[in-house]
């Protein structure tokens, strides 16, 4: 059905140009109201070429905390750049977090989210630790329902991907001396992707990094702080040079426990058992990996979560690694050169992947329940219209 006005089409498409006004946004909410694109259609994607570059739908969504703490009139805007002090909080001390959930197309066109509320729930604890405020859980939920229905057409069609969401809260106020910022602002965006890393879904090369650390206990590694990734960057891009998919990050004091990837959780299969990292404070409370430990138990195994020696991983029968971007990614090979026994040795150990792998059969119900192919028992899953 096209609900469309004609004439509002011309005046919309080159939506990402226009100027940004007051004026403008509420004019922009009738016509996002009046949906301009057909209800079947798509945007102008090579679906195929989809990885996980940037490329931003036509809208975004905007909500400013005022001075008393509340937030406020959130909306949808066009997608494009926004306007900050150079003295702004993010920008000068990092005051920041994001979150990463993602919208899905079922067979049948209907749209589905995957447990929102969790972002949700962790965008709060984050932003306290932040020492920022931050939107209700409905109002979270709301403005992902928002940013994903007008960006309805950038949603790949099932099988090719996903729409990538992207929620963003930040000390957006001036400040100069070092405090919490006056102002915050939450943003939404989105982006349709596929596979995260360049490997395709091929199983990822890992190397564990032994110089630098990606926290500490009493830090604030366990929150989605953008204060995390960036420090990251050395090794990771170190690793990626070195032909390797990502890095291994381990505990910051004995540098000897398993703690996360530079962008997902991590996974080890013995047998019947699947161990994980125990979150205290230092690795990120994944949504998909507590998902997975879910859907692990469900089939029978034993799920552990406690601190995994790196020398059990270099002794494991499967690796994988989890997160909202990554999904549920085989590990084919980790290597490893333990300075901590003083050799100069380079361990390489592969992995069982594949067929028949856990880590295929757990990505293969995660995925099902996600896309709409298998019946949600847990509640999972939110279709939107
Ligand atoms: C996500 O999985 O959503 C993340 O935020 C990881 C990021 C490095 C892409």
């Amino acid at each position: 059905m096209i609900r469309a006005i004609s004439y509002l089409q011309s005046s919309l498409r080159p939506l990402r140009s226009r100027s940004y006004t007051a004026q403008a946004s509420s004019a922009l909410r009738e016509e996002v109201k009046l949906s301009v694109y057909r209800d079947d259609e798509y945007a102008d994607v090579d679906w195929d070429k989809l990885g996980f570059g940037l490329t931003p739908a036509d809208y975004m969504y905007e909500m400013k905390c005022s001075k008393d703490g509340e937030f406020r009139e959130g909306e949808l805007r066009p997608f494009g750049n926004i306007q900050l002090s150079p003295s702004s909080g993010v920008l000068n001390y990092g005051q920041g977090i994001y979150e990463g959930t993602k919208a899905y197309r079922k067979e049948d066109g209907k749209i589905l989210l995957f447990r929102p509320e969790q972002n949700a729930t962790r965008l709060k604890h984050g932003a306290e630790r932040m020492l920022m405020p931050s939107p209700s859980v409905d109002q979270f939920i709301d403005a992902i329902k928002q940013t994903v229905l007008a960006n309805k057409r950038w949603i790949p069609p099932p099988g090719k991907g996903s729409l990538y969401v992207r929620p963003l809260l930040i000390g957006s106020g001036p400040i100069l001396g070092l405090g919490a910022a006056p102002e915050y602002t939450f943003l939404v965006y989105a982006s349709p992707v596929r596979n995260y890393f360049k490997e395709g879904t091929a199983a990822l090369n890992l190397y564990v990094e032994e110089e630098y650390v990606r926290a500490a206990p009493g830090g604030a590694g366990g929150v989605k702080s953008i204060t995390n990734y960036a420090p990251v960057l050395k090794a990771l891009t170190r690793a990626k040079d070195r032909g390797f998919s990502d890095v291994l990050y381990l505990d910051s004091i004995y540098k000897k426990y398993l703690e996360e990837a530079s962008s997902c959780n991590i996974f080890i299969v013995k047998g019947k058992k699947i161990s994980t990292p125990a979150t205290k404070g230092t690795i990120l409370k994944g949504i998909t990996r507590k998902s997975v430990m879910e859907i692990a138990t469900d089939q029978g195994y034993q799920v552990e979560e406690r601190a995994v020696p790196v020398d059990e991983l270099m002794e494991a029968d499967e690796v994988f690694c989890t997160g909202t971007a990554v999904g549920v990614a085989p590990v084919g090979s980790v290597t490893y050169q333990s300075q901590r026994l003083q050799t100069s040795e380079i361990c390489r150990k592969e992995f069982k992947t594949g067929n028949d792998s856990v880590c295929e059969e757990l990505q293969k119900i995660l995925v099902s329940i996600q896309t709409g192919f298998m019946e949600d028992k847990k509640g999972w899953v939110t279709e939107i219209h």
